[in-house]
């Protein structure tokens, strides 16, 4: 780009960020279908961190939907534009040395592969929440399969959309039959190898 100089050489280093905090910044990338329990295993997890010190960043799609990325929808180009925002905003949050976690459908291998571009591919951990479209749409906790069954919802991901399962996750997590607590054990003791 013209006329932009950037001054990230100039400011507090992120090697200076992490060393005062004790901690390496990273990506946590937790991608699967609505009602698969990305955000809940996230929530936990963010939690778990939060007690063992820890200075985390917790990015939700229905959060992030409601601000930075409330001018999107579910088409496509847009989920690729709202996950190269979320993956940007990851990214600085990441190189202040913060462990971010990220909980978003994300759904084709492209858009993963940009989010995982964008952020370094060495500070990005991906997780895949497994759990079966049948175990999702039988929970239907949001009431959004059913809508979607309907047809009173368009492009749902894993009806309408597609959800293509990632090609090679650092973790797979399914939650059909775990607790909460038992996921967030496994993803720690991941994290801690
Ligand atoms: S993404 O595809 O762009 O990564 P994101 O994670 O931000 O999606 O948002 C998904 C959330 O939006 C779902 O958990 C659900 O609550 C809600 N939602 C509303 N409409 C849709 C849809 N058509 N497809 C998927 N999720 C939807």
């Amino acid at each position: 780009m013209t006329e932009i100089y950037p001054i990230y050489d100039k400011m507090i280093s992120r090697s200076d960020r992490e060393l005062r905090l004790g901690q390496i910044g990273r990506v946590l990338w937790f991608t699967g279908l609505s009602g698969s329990g990305k955000s809940t295993l996230a929530v936990a997890l963010e939690n778990r961190l939060y007690q063992e010190g820890k200075s985390t960043m917790l990015l939700d799609g229905d959060n992030v939907r409601t601000g930075i990325c409330n001018n999107l929808g579910f088409s496509i180009e847009d989920r690729t534009e709202n996950i190269r925002r979320i993956a940007e905003v990851a990214k600085l949050f990441k190189e202040n040395g913060q462990i971010v976690l990220c909980s978003f459908v994300s759904p084709t291998n492209d858009i993963r592969k940009m989010a995982k571009n964008i952020i370094g591919s060495e500070d990005f951990i991906e997780i895949f929440v497994s759990t079966d479209i049948t175990e999702c749409e039988k929970r239907d906790v949001k009431g959004l399969y059913q809508k979607a069954r309907a047809g009173l919802i368009k492009d749902f991901s894993g009806i309408d959309s597609p959800f293509e399962p990632p090609i090679n996750p650092d973790i797979i997590i399914d939650t059909t039959n775990i607790s909460v607590d038992e996921g967030v054990e496994t993803l720690i003791s991941f994290l801690k190898k």
